[in-house]
C-alpha cells in the first residue's frame, strides 16, 4: 500500500502554477489558498505567527459539492425520496462554522447539552430556520440534563429529533407536553460486521440491537405524542472502500425496509457520519460512486419491501469542515543535531494543535507557504515544546516530509485540520508547556463578489494563560 501523501516528496522546486488538489496552488513560488496568497499574508507582517486560518467559502462549497452529488444520482436513477444534508457539529462548534453551516440551510445533528444551546442561539438570531431539523444523538437518559434540554428547545422549534441510543431514553420525550419526531440508532458502529447477527455482536456502546429496536420502535408507536421518523445507521468512520462501507451499510438498510413495513410513519434513512474526507494529497473515493451505489441499494430494498424510498440523510463532520481549517508556523531554526533527517523547528505545538497526529498518527497535509520556486530536502518537524513526542510526520509513519533547504523567513502551513483537532485540543485552557494559543484569522468571501474580508480573532496572551492556571490568586 502506498504511503499517506502529506506534501512535496521531490528536491527540486515546485513547478509554477502547480496544483496540489483542488484548493491549493503554487503562483510565484508561494502557495495560495484559491486566489489567496497565504505567504503573504505571513511576510507582510500583518498576523503574527502562529496563526489559524478559517477559511469559510470551502465550507460552502464542500456542502454544495455533496448536494450537487446526491442532485445528479438521484435525478439519474430516478430516486423518489429527498437528500438531507445535517452538519454534525462535533468536528468544529465554532461559531462562525455553526453559522456558515445553517446559513447554507443545512440541518443540525448535535451530541449534549451545550450543543442544544447553541442551537437555541442559532434560533433566536433567526440562523436556524424553522423547517431546519436538530438531530440530537449522544446519549440522553431520563434526569439528564441534556434530555430535560431537548425537551425544553422543542417549545421554541418544532423539528427537534431526539435519536434513541437506548430503550431508557424514550421516556423525557413520551412524557414531554409536545409532540416529538424521534429517530432509532442501530447498534453497528466499530466492528466490521456486516450481517445483521454480527451487527447485534459488536462490541459497540451505540445504538440498539434489532430486538431493541423492535421493542423501542412500539413503544414510540404506542405514545400519542411520538411519532418515529428516523432509522440512524452510521457503520464506522474513514471507510474509504465503498465495497466495505456498502457491505458494513446493507444490514441496516434491510432492517430499514422490515421495520418501515411495520412503522410507515418512518421516512428518512440516515447512514450518520464517516464519510471519507481528503486530509492527504492522495485521497481516492468516488463520491459520487458510492452515493449512487448507497441510493441504488436502498431502492432495491424499498422495492422488495413494497415501501417509499425514504429521504437519506447523512451527517457531515469532517467532510464538511476538514477542509477549510489550517495552521501556519514558522520555522524558527534549522538544526541538524547528528540526525539522520535535520530538524526543523516551528514556534508552536504540533501535538497540542493537531492532537489526532500525536495520539492516532493521523497524517495531514504539510506545505511551505513561501520557497515553492527553491530545492526541497527531505527534513522532520519538531514543535516548540519540550516533548519527544511533539513531531511531524507522526510516529510512526511512512510518509516523506520535504520542505524548502532555505529557511530564511520560511513559513509552513498544516492543512485539512479543520475538523476535530481545535475541538480535541481544546479552545481557551492553558496547553502543554504553556504555550499561548494562536491568533485566528477568518476569511469570507466579500458580500460584494470582490475579494475577501478578513477578522482576527486574538489569542491568548502571557496573563491569560497565567489566570488560567491560578496565578492570579493571591
Ligand atoms: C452520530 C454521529 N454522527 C456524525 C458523526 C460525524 O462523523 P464524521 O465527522 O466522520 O462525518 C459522528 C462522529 O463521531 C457521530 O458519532
Amino acid at each position: 500500500m502506498t504511503h499517506p501523501i502529506i506534501g512535496w516528496e521531490q528536491k527540486t522546486a515546485v513547478p509554477n502554477n502547480h496544483q496540489f488538489n483542488d484548493y491549493l496552488q503554487v503562483k510565484n513560488g508561494r502557495l495560495h489558498l484559491h486566489n489567496l496568497d497565504l505567504a503573504e499574508l505571513m511576510l507582510s507582517g500583518a498576523y503574527p505567527s502562529p496563526l489559524e486560518l478559517i477559511y469559510l467559502p470551502l465550507i460552502r462549497q464542500r456542502i454544495s459539492k455533496m448536494r450537487a452529488i446526491f442532485a445528479d444520482v438521484m435525478d439519474e436513477i430516478g430516486y423518489q425520496g429527498a437528500f438531507l444534508y445535517a452538519y454534525a457539529s462535533k468536528a468544529n462548534v465554532a461559531e462562525e462554522v455553526v453559522r456558515t453551516t445553517l446559513e447554507m440551510g443545512v440541518h443540525h445533528e448535535m451530541s449534549s447539552t451545550v450543543d442544544i444551546d447553541i442551537a437555541r442561539l442559532f434560533k433566536r438570531r433567526g440562523v436556524l430556520a424553522d423547517d431546519k431539523y436538530v438531530i440530537c444523538n449522544g446519549f440522553k437518559p431520563d434526569g439528564s440534563v441534556y434530555a430535560d434540554n431537548i425537551v425544553r428547545l422543542r417549545e421554541e422549534h418544532e423539528k427537534v429529533l431526539p435519536i434513541i441510543e437506548d430503550l431508557t431514553e424514550i421516556t423525557p420525550f413520551a412524557r414531554a407536553e409536545h409532540t416529538f419526531e424521534v429517530g432509532l440508532r442501530q447498534k453497528s458502529y466499530g466492528d466490521n460486521a456486516t450481517t445483521l447477527a454480527e451487527m447485534d455482536a459488536c462490541n459497540s456502546r451505540f445504538g440498539l440491537n434489532s430486538d431493541g429496536l423492535w421493542q423501542a420502535a412500539k413503544t414510540i408507536a404506542d405514545a400519542p405524542n411520538l411519532t418515529l421518523t428516523l432509522y440512524h445507521a452510521m457503520v464506522g468512520s474513514q471507510i474509504m472502500d465503498d465495497d466495505v462501507f456498502m457491505d458494513r451499510i446493507a444490514p441496516g438498510i434491510e432492517f430499514y425496509g422490515r421495520l418501515c413495513q411495520q412503522h410507515p410513519t418512518l421516512h428518512i434513512f440516515d447512514f450518520g457520519g464517516g464519510m471519507p474526507v481528503p486530509m492527504t494529497l492522495n485521497f481516492d473515493f468516488d463520491y459520487r460512486a458510492f452515493v449512487r451505489r448507497l441510493l441504488t441499494k436502498i431502492q432495491a430494498v424499498c422495492a422488495h419491501y413494497d415501501i417509499p424510498e425514504p429521504d437519506v440523510m447523512g451527517e457531515f463532520g469532517r467532510y464538511t469542515v476538514t477542509e477549510h481549517g489550517a495552521h501556519f508556523f514558522k520555522i524558527v531554526t534549522a538544526k541538524d543535531n547528528g540526525s539522520p533527517l535535520p530538524w526543523y523547528l516551528i514556534d508552536g505545538s504540533i501535538m497540542t494543535s493537531f492532537p489526532d497526529s500525536w495520539a492516532l498518527s493521523e497524517h495531514f497535509i504539510v506545505l511551505p507557504l513561501n520557497h515553492l520556486d527553491k530545492p526541497f530536502r527531505q527534513v522532520q518537524l519538531g514543535g516548540i515544546t519540550c516533548d519527544s513526542d511533539d513531531v511531524y510526520p507522526p510516529k510512526p509513519s511512512n510518509s516523506p516530509l520535504f520542505l524548502p533547504v532555505d529557511v530564511d523567513d520560511l513559513y509552513i502551513g498544516f492543512f485539512a485540520i479543520g475538523a476535530y483537532q481545535e475541538m480535541l485540543g481544546g479552545v481557551g485552557g492553558s496547553k502543554h508547556c504553556v504555550l499561548p494559543e494562536a491568533n485566528e484569522l477568518v476569511i469570507d468571501d466579500n458580500p460584494s463578489g470582490d475579494g475577501y474580508t478578513f477578522q482576527t480573532l486574538p489569542g491568548q496572551t502571557h496573563t491569560d494563560v497565567l489566570r488560567n492556571l491560578g496565578y492570579h490568586r493571591a
